[in-house]
């Protein structure tokens, strides 16, 4: 939020926990909030990964009691939301642990809130929605990717209407964020691949939005410079622990800063991506990053030549403009070298694109977030860059 004045709030969990096996000290943490029954909102494949006992035990040691709740889709719903609370309430549980990538966590930011608050949720749509209050919230990425850990923002699929809504209020920051890089090392080389791109792009969105502040702008280049120095290695070898390490802790930089900057023109053009073609968040925004930075470099110049700085790349003695360039040309080979698909690849060609292309446009202006961009675009230079991305 801004002020009249111009001044500005930066919001973050009350703790935040980094680093190989602080998955340890989350007992202790969500104990100290005052839980003794907790429900775990995680997906199947991470029961059978062996990590939700791996929290379940660290939890039970510090004597709070766990129910599991897992039946969660990949795109979270209302629905999901409902029986999770369901879940909650018979369980007597007085916090939510959400344990896994995005949709878990947003899933379990949600059930916080309807803990407390009465439903449907699409009462909260929006910004600011929801008054203060919801049932302790622990949040434990297995992915470097959403920084939904730390972030303001919940995504949830409304089934009474079948839209996608955003949900974004200082109520849903968990309490206590867990950033274990170890839960990352079993992660196949795409997942890490789309994750780490959809964390650069919120670092590099959240760096260039014309609602960033001096606090986001510093995170967003520090988050910028750990990704970019390391994407490769955790997607060539996913048991480096350093640097999954590095990917986790530059996810969790970027979601410190884009909560407090919010996203922009490629975030707003990937939700239709997922909406109308399930393509998952992660990969939408990859493969659109390339595209969307070159059409956006004319008005962000000397953001885009700090961004080349920040990926490690040599620009003295460069022009402004052409140092610009290496930050789009250093992007694009990092999606290239972490073999990021086209939107072809993915079995979305031109006649599947087409006939619905307008209207994903204007669902991205509808989002908001393309007018955060430093170029804003119309509907139809949305388009093209949707056909650029084939
Ligand atoms: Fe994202």
């Amino acid at each position: 939020m801004t002020s009249a004045n111009g001044g500005r709030e930066f919001r973050l969990p009350g703790l935040i926990l980094t680093g190989p096996g602080c998955l340890g000290q989350t007992g202790a943490a969500t104990a100290e909030l005052g839980v003794n029954h907790a429900l775990v909102v995680t997906a199947t494949p991470l029961r059978e990964s062996g990590a939700v006992d791996e929290a379940t035990a660290v939890l039970n040691a510090a004597g709070v009691a766990t129910t599991i709740f897992d039946e969660i889709n990949a795109e979270p719903t209302t629905d999901d939301v409902e029986a999770a609370v369901a879940t909650y309430e018979a369980a007597g549980a007085n916090g939510v642990v959400g344990l896994g990538g995005g949709s878990a966590l947003d899933t379990a930011k949600a059930v916080a809130v309807r803990a407390v608050h009465p439903g449907p949720l699409s009462l909260y749509q929006g910004q600011d929605q929801i008054p203060p209050g919801r049932a302790p919230l622990v949040a434990i990425p297995t992915t470097a990717g959403t920084g939904s850990e730390v972030t303001r923002f919940t995504i949830l699929t409304d089934r009474a209407r079948d839209v996608k809504m955003l949900i974004g209020s200082a109520t849903v920051i968990p309490d206590v964020a867990v950033a274990d890089p170890n839960l990352t090392l079993t992660a196949p080389p795409p997942v890490t691949a789309s994750a780490g791109i959809d964390a650069l792009t919120h670092a590099i969105e959240s760096y260039i939005s014309r609602r960033a502040q001096p606090l986001s702008s510093s995170l967003a280049l520090s988050a910028i410079s750990m990704i970019g120095a390391n994407l490769r290695q955790a997607w060539a070898n996913g048991q480096d622990l350093a640097a999954r390490r590095a990917m986790m802790d530059g996810a969790l930089v970027a979601g410190m800063s884009f909560t407090n900057a919010s996203v922009a023109l490629v975030h707003g053009m990937a939700r239709p991506l997922g909406a109308y073609f399930g393509v998952p968040h992660g990969l939408s925004n990859a493969v659109l990053l390339p595209h969307v930075m070159a059409y956006t470099a004319p008005e962000a110049t000397g953001q885009y030549a700090e961004i080349a700085r920040a990926l490690g790349e040599e620009v003295a003695g460069l022009s402004t403009a052409a140092a610009a360039g290496r930050a789009i040309a250093a992007v694009q080979s990092l999606c290239s070298d972490v073999e990021v698909p086209g939107l072809t690849a993915l079995g979305i060609g031109r006649d599947q694109l087409m006939p619905v292309v307008a209207a994903m446009a204007n669902d991205a202006l509808d989002s908001g977030s393309p007018a955060n961009n430093p170029r804003v675009p119309e509907a139809s230079e949305i388009v093209a860059l949707y056909e650029q991305a084939l």
